[in-house]
């Protein structure tokens, strides 16, 4: 089942540190950006990419693109202040219908088989997220004393992608920023509206290129060759 991709990549990467945009860190040679586009740049389903990005950093990209032979970009926008901005540049550059996928250009790891998943169960019922259930006892604190333990079975960690049938996201999305409400995913924009969202069962090395130790990680993927 065809689908589009909104992927921001037009953050700052304080976290990890370089000083630069992280998405030019490179895993085996290759940067982080251009193996995030390369999933979809092999995958049939995908129509193509709409990426957001910082200004300054379009043509860098552009020469990227050309480099590792990425074709399926059809547009760059300009990223906003917060991811929530850059995604929303994407969704108003689409101009199609049928499902979209938001994915964030820091998850190189992601799997195809979750992709078409989440594709297949948002065409079906409208959203689909991708989530991992909670390995470790969970507790709620306040200021560092535990005021209950959770109901492990009831939690899941959330991940991009992200599907959505496009009129819904574009709804979520434009009601958001009207009513000038900032989430930390699009699920959360959906989820307000009131409709129900789907998780998808991803796996645990989907992981996102945040800090210094999740490039060891990232390599050590690579080198297994599990990815
Ligand atoms: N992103 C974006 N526009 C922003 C902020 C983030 O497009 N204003 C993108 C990032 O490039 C990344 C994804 O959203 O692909 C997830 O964000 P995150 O991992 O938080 O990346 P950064 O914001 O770059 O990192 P940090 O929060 O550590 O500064
Ligand atoms: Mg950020």
């Amino acid at each position: 089942m065809e689908y589009t991709v909104m992927m921001p990549a037009a953050g700052s990467g304080q976290r990890m540190g370089a000083g630069y945009n992280k998405l030019f860190l490179k895993l085996e040679g290759k940067p982080i950006l251009a193996h995030t586009l390369g999933v979809f740049e092999g995958d049939s389903a995908c129509k193509g990419i709409i990426l957001a990005v910082k200004p300054d950093e379009r043509s860098v990209i552009e020469s990227m693109l050309e480099q590792f032979a990425i074709t399926k970009v059809t547009a760059m926008v300009d990223g906003g202040g917060e991811r929530q901005n850059s995604v929303a540049a994407c969704i108003r550059a689409y101009d199609g219908d049928g499902v979209v996928l938001v994915h964030d250009a820091a998850r190189p790891f992601i799997r195809r088989a979750v992709i078409n998943e989440l594709v297949k169960v948002a065409a079906e019922h409208g959203a689909a997220i991708a989530g991992v259930r909670a390995k470790d006892t969970m507790k709620f604190a306040s200021a560092g004393v535990v005021e209950e333990t959770v109901d492990r079975d009831m939690l899941w960690i959330i991940q991009t992608p992200q599907a959505f049938r496009y009129a819904l996201l574009q709804e979520a999305s434009t009601r958001a920023e009207v009513e000038g409400f900032l989430g930390t995913d699009e699920s959360m924009l959906v989820e307000r509206l009131g409709y129900s969202v789907r998780i998808v069962e991803s796996t645990y090395d989907n992981v996102k290129m945040t800090t210094q130790e999740d490039l060891v990680f990232g390599e050590i993927l690579l080198k297994s060759s599990r990815i």
